[in-house]
């Protein structure tokens, strides 16, 4: 059973500041996921969303609790790990709500940073971002600068960033609170047929319950814990 798991969160609890002005935004939430799910999480706004999805990523330190990506255990009340960033940039990709592509490199360039930051070796790195781009049907825009796109087009150039690095989880904060509802729903297929076809998990923050009938699961936070909602199989959505 464990092989197949993505990540595992237990008594995860998140507090900012000190004394009286401290506020607990996560309360021992608890949840696991699965390879391959692709995971909503909503809640209102301030709710902890991002807060969650930095945590999961390794970026911000938790309270205390436990984390578990893959089989490792990476976070037991500290971080277990040697180094959290290596960690991160091997095993998970970010997506934001704005691509954050860089404008004065291209579309190539942009994509392949990280791997060649990471020390990975341009006979791999090339080859792989062209199956990628071959994958998304933007083999042609390698050349082309962010300006020269559109939105929705910069978007799947940042799957195509997070994709880079062989991830096995994506997190995604708003992808498509840019898009309008079409280009929305077009980059939602794309990160589902992402999930089923490299296995990858995926958690995308979003705000549009329109969204939910791709998702596995729908993750919100109640009552500062998270509350697991299981949509069982539509892949007839795909
Ligand atoms: N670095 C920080 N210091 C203090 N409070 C923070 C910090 N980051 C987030 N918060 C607070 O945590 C709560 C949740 O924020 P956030 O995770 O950004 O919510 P969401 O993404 O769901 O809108 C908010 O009340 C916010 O003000
Ligand atoms: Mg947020």
């Amino acid at each position: 059973m464990k092989k197949n798991q993505a990540m595992k969160i237990q008594n995860l609890v998140k507090s900012f500041g000190s004394g009286d002005n401290k506020i607990t935004v996560i309360d021992g939430a608890c949840f696991t996921l699965n390879k391959g799910e692709f995971v909503a999480l909503v809640a209102p706004s301030g709710a902890g969303k991002t807060t969650l999805l930095m945590m999961l990523g390794c970026v911000l330190e938790p309270t205390s609790g436990r984390i578990e990506i893959g089989e490792e255990v990476v976070y037991d009340n500290k971080w277990l790990v040697k180094d959290d960033r290596a960690l991160r940039r091997k095993k998970i990709g970010f997506i934001f709500q704005a691509h954050y592509l860089i404008p004065f490199l291209n579309i190539e360039d942009n994509i392949t940073l990280l791997p060649y930051e990471n020390g990975e070796k341009e006979e791999v790195v090339k080859p792989r971002v062209k199956e990628i781009m071959d994958y998304l049907d933007m083999s042609d825009k390698l050349k082309s600068m962010p300006s020269e796109l559109s939105g929705g087009q910069n978007q799947r150039i940042a799957i195509a960033r997070a994709l880079a690095n062989n991830p096995d989880i994506i997190l995604a904060d708003e992808p498509t609170a840019a898009l309008d509802k079409e280009r929305a729903i077009s980059v939602v297929k794309m990160l589902k047929k992402i999930t089923r076809e490299q296995n990858v998990t995926i958690i995308m923050v979003t705000h549009d319950d329109r969204l939910f009938p791709y998702c596995d699961k729908v993750l919100t936070i109640k009552d500062k814990k998270i509350d697991i909602m299981v949509l069982g199989e539509n892949d007839e959505n795909v």
